[in-house]
């Protein structure tokens, strides 16, 4: 592939990674605002693997958003570069879905019109895809709420709902923005399993933005940590845990020791 004769992978765990798909270069944004220029993102650079699993953490205000909206191709970069398959992204691309922090369901449509949207924002016919949508629905627990209004679903649901929404096209790449951070404990850990077991099933390429150092760990391949702001990568973790992951791992040794090592590393940069 011409992305994998474009890039010279930088770590142990780079080399054993499968084709890259995603290579962000420098990755650089600066925000004009009325103080003047805020540098939220700088020279960020990482590779993505085809159907890696990977988190990004960091301290609030870092630029995982920023960094999120750039792999999408909605917003530009001030400087660098982020190709998708050895192309630059530099507008939205058919390859890539997002899911954000809030469902964003329009509370006027019911589920089913909700989880069509993107086929009429993309003009795409999506009677092929209707048994794919059938099935992702019985997946996720929601066959038989299509007519329901996102007002009758509970905050889980309406998560559940946009993870169809954004799978039902079938990108190949998933950016991911905290999800799962407005769900109690208990339906997080109930959305993390079932985001696995999607994975797992359609090996997606996975970006995944999260506060919570224990849901990157439990969920990632590899996490990639970001300094406070302006955001850079502050250390990239290869996560030695086995698939399928399982809740109980969350209290081994190794899962207690590496989360405490990534939030030592928080705190510290945001103390310098
Ligand atoms: N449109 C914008 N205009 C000006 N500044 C912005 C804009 N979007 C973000 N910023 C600033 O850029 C920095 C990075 O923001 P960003 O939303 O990417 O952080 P984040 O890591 O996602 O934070 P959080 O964890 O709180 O979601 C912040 O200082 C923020 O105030
Ligand atoms: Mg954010």
């Amino acid at each position: 592939m011409a992305a994998e004769a474009q890039t010279t992978p930088t770590t142990a765990a780079a080399s054993a990674r499968p084709s890259t798909r995603l290579v962000i270069d420098k990755a650089t944004k600066i925000y004009q605002t009325a103080t003047g220029p805020l540098l939220a993102l700088d020279s960020f650079s990482a590779e993505i693997g085809e159907g890696e699993f990977v988190c990004v953490v960091g301290p609030s205000g870092c630029g995982k958003t920023t960094l999120l909206w750039a792999l999408s191709g909605l917003h530009p970069l001030t400087s660098g570069a982020i190709t998708l398959d050895g192309t630059p992204v530099k507008g939205p691309r058919p390859e890539i879905g997002m899911v954000f922090q809030e469902a964003n369901l329009l509370p006027w449509r019911n589920l089913m019109k909700n989880i069509l949207f993107p086929f009429e924002i993309k003009r795409l016919d999506a009677a092929p895809y209707r048994t794919r949508i059938q099935h992702l629905l019985e997946t996720v627990g929601l066959a038989g709420f299509e007519n329901k209004f996102p007002r009758e679903l509970s905050g889980g649901m309406q998560q559940r709902a946009s993870l169809v929404r954004c799978l039902s096209f079938d990108p190949s790449v998933m950016l991911m923005d905290e999800p799962f951070g407005a769900l109690d404990a208990f339906t997080r850990d109930e959305m993390n399993l079932l985001l696995l077991k999607l994975w797992s099933e359609q090996r997606k390429t996975i970006v995944f933005v999260t506060h919570s150092i224990v849901e990157a760990l439990f969920m990632a391949d590899r996490i990639l940590v970001m300094t406070p702001r302006p955001g850079r990568l502050a250390r990239e973790v290869v996560v030695n845990l086995p698939r399928p992951r399982t809740l109980e791992m969350q209290s081994s040794p190794y899962f207690v020791e590496t989360a405490r090592e990534i939030k030592e590393l928080i705190h510290a940069s945001v103390k310098k």
